[in-house]
């Protein structure tokens, strides 16, 4: 048996072999049962003596880790090695055929070949110092045009100097825990229901979380408590209830910060999709000096990409890019891609076009639902990637729903998983999200899923 142990040069031989021995069958490299090299072997190989091969098998066996048999090689013994601690539960579920999970675009839609033009235009153009470290807030050239961007459709007015590029929001969340961690913050607000990923981020930082529930018109500002030290919200299209916070509660979300000394995280992470009006704008136009307004370009273009921003206060500037520093940005050729997208059209292009396509998949669905299923109502709102459909007979249970529809090839996600408690209030809900499939499959992939939920009747 190949055997790789590291020894603790700060311990002597024989208990820094002990001890990494004894750490081998607790983390399971080495099986109950498995037989162990010979004290030749294992001595030869890690330049020991045999004898202090041999003194710390015989330890080990006295501990009960190792069985010795006579003649024969020592083995390693029953001993019960605790299982890791389940990762947190899968909310987004198990692809299927038809797959109305939320949470990403249409693949196919990705924009290739223009994409492929900027990457060449790029390399083609830009000069050596692209393939040099670049300055950890991310390129120039995409914080220029992002800013711009966020201030034409989202009304964020940001310098270019305040933009952080990211990978990814999930990743930006995990250090702007650690950041508040690291000064002192103790508590953050959270919206109840959320999505379940972002909430582990989030208490893995260290932080205690506070749940506040979520109404008509958005998150519940009155419930917000003193002695919170940031609250993450999602005030264009709640996650997953899909409310738009209303005007009164932004207002009054702003002065909760300002009163208390808080960060808003305003997570807008699809708010390019509104179909029945104009998109809101952002609470952080409201407060640049209280919001860290965070977008994404997972929903409008794809979340492989691993290209989020942040829009930050000044005082939190200088901490998110030493951050991004030590933990790596975003590739500088991507950055710049997506920045050439953004300048010549083309990332417009792609959000109108997707608009369109998502808001007929919308209207398609809801209207069969409505006229075909019974037993739910959907949500009247008209924004995002996904719908929520509450469950209004008692007889069925929400996740009864999702687990007949999976046996249909059918991925659907329960509205239950979203919520602190497991369970949605009422009859409990599902979530629809009609982005992911793929434009030549949807008509398919609708008529399954509502032969699927029409079955439950
Ligand atoms: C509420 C919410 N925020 C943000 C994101 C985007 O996260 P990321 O930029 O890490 O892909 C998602 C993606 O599903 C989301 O549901």
């Amino acid at each position: 048996m190949d055997l790789t142990l590291e020894l603790d040069p700060n311990l002597g031989r024989r208990a820094a072999l002990e001890a990494a021995l004894r750490a081998a069958v607790l983390d399971g490299s080495l099986r109950p049962d498995a037989k162990l090299p010979s004290s030749r072997a294992l001595a030869h190989d890690l330049n020991l003596s045999r004898a202090t091969v041999v003194a710390a098998y015989e330890q080990l066996v006295a501990e009960g880790f190792f069985v010795a048999h006579q003649g024969r090689s020592t083995q390693v013994g029953q001993v019960h090695v605790p299982e890791p601690a389940p990762p947190s539960r899968n909310p987004i579920g198990e692809p299927q055929d038809h797959d109305f999970r939320p949470g990403e675009p249409d693949p196919t839609a990705f924009p290739r070949s223009e994409w492929l033009k900027a990457v060449r235009r790029v390399l083609t153009e830009a000069d050596d110092s692209v393939l040099g470290y670049s300055d950890p807030r991310g390129r120039d050239e995409l914080r220029i045009a992002l800013a711009a961007y966020l201030g034409r459709t989202r009304k964020v007015r940001v310098q270019p100097r305040s933009i952080s590029v990211v990978s990814g929001f999930a990743s930006a969340l995990g250090f702007l825990g650690e950041v508040f961690v690291r000064h002192g913050a103790g508590r953050v607000a959270v919206e109840d229901p959320m999505l379940p990923f972002h909430r582990d981020i989030l208490t893995n930082s260290g932080l205690e979380l506070v749940h506040i529930p979520v109404d008509g018109e958005g998150v519940v500002v009155d419930n917000l408590p003193d002695g919170v030290d940031a609250a993450l919200v999602t005030p264009a299209h709640q996650q997953p209830m899909g409310v738009t916070l209303s005007p009164g509660r932004r207002t009054a979300l702003v002065e909760w910060a300002r009163d208390t000394d808080s960060w808003i995280i305003e997570d807008d992470y699809d708010g390019e999709f509104r179909y029945d009006r104009r998109p809101i704008a952002a609470v952080h136009a409201l407060a640049p000096d209280r919001v860290i307004h965070a977008g994404t370009a997972s929903k409008t273009l794809a979340p492989g990409l691993r290209i989020a921003w942040l829009s930050l206060p000044d005082e939190l500037v200088r901490q998110v890019q030493f951050q991004i520093h030590i933990r790596g940005g975003v590739s500088a050729i991507d950055q710049l891609a997506l920045a050439d997208l953004i300048e010549r059209g083309g990332f417009d292009r792609q959000v109108r076009a997707m608009r369109n396509r998502y808001r007929r998949r919308r209207d398609a669905l809801c209207g069969r639902l409505e006229a075909e299923v019974d037993w739910l109502k959907v949500d009247p709102n008209n924004a995002g990637l996904h719908l929520v459909a509450h469950i209004i007979d008692p007889k069925i249970d929400e996740t009864e729903v999702v687990a007949s529809a999976a046996e249909r090839s059918v991925a659907l996600m329960g509205l239950g998983l979203f919520h602190q408690s497991g369970r949605a209030p009422g009859n409990g809900g599902v979530v629809i999200g009609f982005s992911r499939v793929p434009e030549h499959h949807f008509a398919v992939a609708a008529d399954e899923l509502l032969a699927a939920l029409r079955s439950i009747a």
